[in-house]
């Protein structure tokens, strides 16, 4: 499970046309294991009802201040109950309206009340109309919440519900989950640590329409990086070309090449505290790239491969163990012996070894089976995990080799 599990997550809904999206977001925090209280403003019952919210969270539904204590007694403190217990208060769609209430300090409904009393961090997800998002009243409020330590998420350009394009769109809802995730991972054991994750494969050129590539979806290493992130780590993430989106709150540095990658990767390293290489990176490149494209001429072809630079073992070479290198090792057959080599060839911490031709484990897939061989000869061998759960067990293991070298080096 990912940072989110079993924490309390108070949901505020307010009344724009993107409150329906809200649904899909309270559902993903539930799948996620967290507990959503939603409180609807009075104006987002307009859009959306409580019993939707209800049966996706199976708890109760806050909104009227007054008319739910009326209803049911044992309410009467849920204005101040809620908001105490919360672990992170989350505003999406976040109105013009309720922005300005909760900059201003006004208790004046559930969600307002709730707010004021928690101490909880509080990340906003604007959205509304281009001109009420652009009005100097709105951006001072928003700007006096970021003082605060407010997480903005959003919004975004987009087509509007007015039928015209602008800003003012509610982010995507990935980028709220991940904004939620990295508010709950503030001051986590990488707090003030450099962390660089590589990811995906590399795209090796043949010609201007053609490469040498491998399988990898860069899903470990994105699920690495957002990790990380939520440890409370600055991440920067070295991608090769996938299809993913970009996670929230980390820096993305885009390559194609096993070089660029080299680069990119040694630049990042400078002053991080952690490197985390799961990109599937091509050993070999071919060693001529025609600068026009190939034409058939019904001959065999043949293409010289040149070896690539290998980027764990050129990290080791210029930064020692200043530190601390964790590779991957994804085979089809003596894993563990493969691992053990690389471990030491490459100078890593830990080398995380896969067998990739076991079902459900390697490339593309969701899920991995990874055993963890660390440099002090420890084996930890983990069951089959959907990704990011492998990527949580990872980031443990590599931080507490961070912790355990001292002082934070950024
Ligand atoms: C159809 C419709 C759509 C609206 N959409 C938005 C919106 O996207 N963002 C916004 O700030 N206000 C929007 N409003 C105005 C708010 O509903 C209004 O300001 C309300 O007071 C917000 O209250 P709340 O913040 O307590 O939910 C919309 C109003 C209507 C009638």
């Amino acid at each position: 499970m990912t940072i989110l599990a079993g924490k309390r997550v108070v949901l505020g809904v307010c009344g724009s046309i993107a409150a329906f999206k809200a649904a899909q977001l309270c559902s993903t925090l539930v799948q996620a294991g967290a507990e959503v209280d939603v409180i609807l403003t009075r104006a987002a019952r307009e859009f959306v009802t409580p019993l939707t919210f209800q049966s996706l969270t199976r708890r109760a539904v806050y909104g009227d201040l007054y008319g739910d204590v009326a209803a049911n007694p044992s309410l009467s403190s849920a204005h101040v109950d809620v908001g105490m217990h919360a672990d992170v208060l989350v505003v999406c769609p976040a109105t013009a309206t309720t922005i300005a209430r909760l900059a201003h300090g006004l208790a004046d409904d559930m969600l307002a009340c709730t707010a004021l009393v928690s101490r909880a961090p509080l990340v906003i997800a604007p959205a509304m109309n281009v001109g009420m998002w652009e009005h100097l009243a709105t951006q001072a409020n928003v700007a006096t919440l970021l003082a605060r330590g407010a997480t903005q998420v959003g919004p975004t350009f987009g087509r509007l519900a007015e039928g015209i394009s602008g800003m003012g769109r509610l982010a995507p809802l990935e980028d709220v989950v991940g904004a939620t995730r990295a508010a709950l991972g503030r001051g986590g054991p990488l707090a003030g640590r450099r962390v660089v994750v590589t990811a995906g494969g590399t795209h090796e050129p043949i010609d201007p329409v053609r490469f040498v590539g491998n399988r990898s979806s860069g899903k470990m290493g994105h699920a690495l990086a957002e990790a990380a992130r939520d440890a409370g780590a600055m991440v920067v993430l070295v991608t090769g070309p996938v299809s993913l989106a970009r996670p929230w709150g980390i820096e993305v540095v885009p390559v194609e090449t096993a070089r660029q990658m080299a680069d990119a990767t040694l630049g990042a390293c400078e002053g991080a505290d952690l490197l985390v290489m799961a990109a599937a990176v091509a050993d070999y490149r071919p060693a001529v790239e025609s600068d026009r494209k190939l034409k058939r001429s019904g001959d065999a072809l043949a293409i010289t491969l040149a070896p690539n630079p290998d980027i764990l073992a050129t990290v080791s070479a210029r930064f020692g163990d200043r530190l601390v290198k964790v590779g991957f090792a994804a085979e089809t057959g003596e894993v563990a012996a493969e691992a053990t080599r690389k471990l030491h060839a490459k100078g890593a911490h830990l080398i995380c070894a896969n067998d990739v031709s076991e079902v459900g484990s390697g490339f593309g897939t969701d899920t991995n089976r990874v055993t963890m061989f660390g440099r002090d000869g420890s084996v930890e061998a983990l069951p089959m995990l959907p990704k990011p759960e492998v990527a949580t067990l990872i980031i443990a293991r590599a931080g507490a080799l961070v912790a355990a070298r001292g002082g934070a080096t950024a």
